[in-house]
């Protein structure tokens, strides 16, 4: 069951699209505390045994327990564990005990979860605004309550079929001849691949909607001749326009007060990659609808996907903020040469990026009230999506484009998917992505996945390979590096078969990979789960974090330290191991209920089969256009006859439903 709570008049943040009865009051399973300035916050007791779901792109465990976080969409790109904030804000958490508890903050400004952390016995939410809606969500299970919850929010957006295969990345391939040496390079290594990214440098100064006539001359016909390849280009929209005399969307924006303004009314200005930009003002419906339309002139060029960057929105500095520098240093005082005082310097200087005053400094004007950023912050990356989502809707009603975002807020996960943004080439932080997939899909975000080989620092062929035998379970598949680092293509490490044999697997996995995701959009379920969902009663699957379930037939257990040869996993069950190379199966072993050891050498993929599931596979191919989804081959290990349902549609309309999509394969029991 699930109950409104409304307190103040929070701007509507559409996050939640089925009326939901509003209760008077206070909910009568937390605590109300009244803070300074009349704010409240709810808290709640926590027993020894539970465990608190949720907050999607969050750092830390599965489980969120004893942390703090904060809802405030950040562009800091050093993920360290003790952050408390990535880019986006999924403000719901579950409760997971004796009790099930589920609660959503639906909230834009900023909004505190302390999870066990100052009093590890107690769970306190604290919004920094009067004005929010809570939901509590009351079921028999955290699937339930997360089945409830997806319900109120509204169906996941749904990627095409081919984005289910290969992309490659990288800041930045700046001109076509790149683009065609990469695609070439994976040909050449029968590595599949279906899309390349163009990052910021495709565009003519940085400036969105533009393509460099100079790098990338008649691009509509480079972006036929990709197709051609089997390859679709994925181009980068950033959020900030610059400011440019005679630059159309920078004039048009400027005329019809579609940008973010100052307190005085003009034109709000941060510096981002193009230098001076103005912020279109996206929680205004009509800067939205304008500014969706603007990605039709990439799609008339046969883009067919997008992914929408710098939308916290990140600001590099402002000049208020160098001003307050100069005056700083202007009055700094030399003869102190306390360690204090040093620190303080570099603090004043790296300090210029994302202040907290400048969000206070500009407003958006929504269904006719001038509203502070700062109370708003957490909406912007989000209708920037929706921007893009609801212009693809009008201009391709029927077709499935691919559109993803770095910063994002529960609701967005109606028109895009998410990319979880700068992390590095460190292990932990392919610990990290494999602990987010189930919190993310928790929020509704389906089509996820992070920077394969890790975005900062150097990767080295190790790290790739085991984060790609990661990769290939996650629905956004992406290789993605920055710039400065090392070359991080898949054909850059030496002896590529590896690879080859990893990616091919994926391809194999499709059928199934597809079916999930799509079975999960459209009954509003979680594609990865931790294990205590599936196995409530088993104590020790309740705490394991480093092993998720995907789909309903395999559970993953990948190995995710550098040197391992192997590694421990625990069977809430009995399990078929399936070890993969070259995309065969090089060795297989039912294994019973229990702890095992496993050894998985770097080209090696293990996937765990569950008993009376079924695991279709098809012959790998270079692209996902290549697959046939008609030719399977079914994996199984049972001991009665067992069906699953195939989810096989055209992969690009929006017929879902249609008859024909769903085809029940079946293995009879054996003899
Ligand atoms: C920041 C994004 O997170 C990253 O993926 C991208 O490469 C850079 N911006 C440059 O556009």
């Amino acid at each position: 069951m699930v109950t409104r709570y409304l307190f103040g008049s929070p701007v509507e943040t559409e996050a939640v699209i089925t009326p939901v009865e509003t209760s008077q009051g206070f909910p009568p399973a937390l605590n109300v505390l009244q803070q300074k300035e009349g704010l409240l916050s709810f808290s709640c007791k926590l027993e020894e045994e539970d465990i608190v779901y949720g907050l999607g792109e969050a750092p830390g465990g599965i489980n969120k327990r004893g942390h703090l976080y904060e809802s405030f969409n950040s562009d800091d790109p050093c993920h360290t564990e003790e952050k408390k904030s990535l880019y986006g804000s999924h403000n719901l958490i579950v409760i997971d005990g004796s009790r099930h508890l589920g609660m959503f903050v639906d909230c834009g400004a900023s909004v505190t979860f302390d999870i066990g952390y100052t009093d590890p016995e107690v769970l306190t939410i604290s919004p920094s605004v009067g004005d929010f809606v809570l939901y509590t969500i009351e079921g028999s299970s955290s699937e339930d309550i997360l089945h409830q919850f997806r319900k109120i929010i509204g169906r996941s957006y749904m990627a095409p079929r081919w984005a289910f295969g290969f992309q490659q990345s990288r800041w930045s391939y700046a001109t076509a001849e790149e683009v065609r040496s990469v695609v070439s390079d994976y040909r050449e290594h029968h590595i599949p691949l279906d899309a390349v990214y163009l990052d910021i440098d495709y565009m003519e100064d940085y400036k969105d909607f533009t393509v460099s006539e100079e790098r990338f001359p008649e691009f509509d016909e480079f972006v036929r001749e990709m197709r051609q390849e089997g390859i679709r280009l994925v181009p980068i929209i950033d959020a900030g326009v610059k400011i440019e005399d005679g630059y159309d969307i920078f004039e048009e924006g400027k005329k019809n007060g579609y940008f973010c303004k100052r307190q005085d009314g003009t034109d709000f200005v941060a510096g981002v990659w193009p230098g001076r930009t103005h912020f279109p003002d996206f929680l205004n419906k009509d800067a939205r609808r304008w500014f969706g339309e603007k990605y039709k002139c990439l799609l008339d060029c046969g883009i067919e996907g997008f992914w929408n960057d710098m939308n916290e929105p990140a600001m590099f500095f402002t000049e208020e903020g160098i001003k307050k520098v100069k005056s700083y240093l202007a009055d700094f005082d030399f003869s102190d040469q306390s360690a204090n005082h040093y620190f303080e310097l570099t603090n004043q200087a790296s300090g210029l990026a994302n202040r907290r005053e400048d969000y206070a400094a500009f407003y958006h004007h929504i269904h006719g009230k001038f509203v502070r950023h700062d109370l708003v912050h957490n909406l912007y990356g989000y209708n920037m999506t929706r921007a893009a989502g609801e212009a693809f809707e009008k201009l391709y009603p029927d077709k499935r484009l691919l559109l993803f975002s770095r910063s994002s807020y529960i609701g967005m996960h109606r028109y895009g998917g998410i990319w979880t943004g700068d992390n590095q080439s460190w292990w932990s932080h392919l610990v990290l992505n494999l602990k987010m997939m189930p919190s993310l899909n928790m929020c509704g975000f389906l089509y996820c996945g992070a920077d394969l080989g890790g975005f900062g620092s150097h990767c080295t062929r190790d790290l790739l390979l085991r984060w790609l035998a990661l990769g290939i379970f996650t629905p956004l598949m992406r290789n993605h590096s920055a710039y400065g680092t090392r070359r991080q293509e898949c054909t850059c490490f030496g002896d590529s078969k590896a690879f080859e044999g990893i990616i091919s697997l994926r391809y194999r996995l499709i059928p199934y990979l597809y079916s999930e995701y799509m079975k999960a959009c459209l009954e509003d379920r979680l594609m990865f789960r931790p294990l205590a969902f599936q196995y409530p009663e088993d104590k020790i699957a309740r705490h394991i974090e480093d092993q998720l379930l995907v789909g309903e037939s395999i559970m993953i257990a990948p190995i995710v330290e550098q040197n391992a040869v192997g590694r421990t996993v625990y069977l809430p069950e009995d399990m078929k191991l399936l070890l993969f190379r070259d995309a065969q199966v090089v060795r297989e072993k039912i294994l019973s209920k229990g702890w095992h050891y496993f050894e998985a050498a770097l080209d090696e993929v293990p996937v765990f089969l569950r008993k009376n599931k079924l695991l279709p596979l098809c012959e790998p191919a270079e692209t996902t256009d290549a697959l046939d989804f008609g030719n399977l081959e079914l994996m199984s290990f049972n001991d009665r006859e067992i069906t699953y349902l195939l989810y096989d549609d055209d992969g690009l309309s929006k017929n879902y439903r249609m008859p024909g999509n769903q085809r029940l394969l079946t293995v009879k029991e054996p003899d």
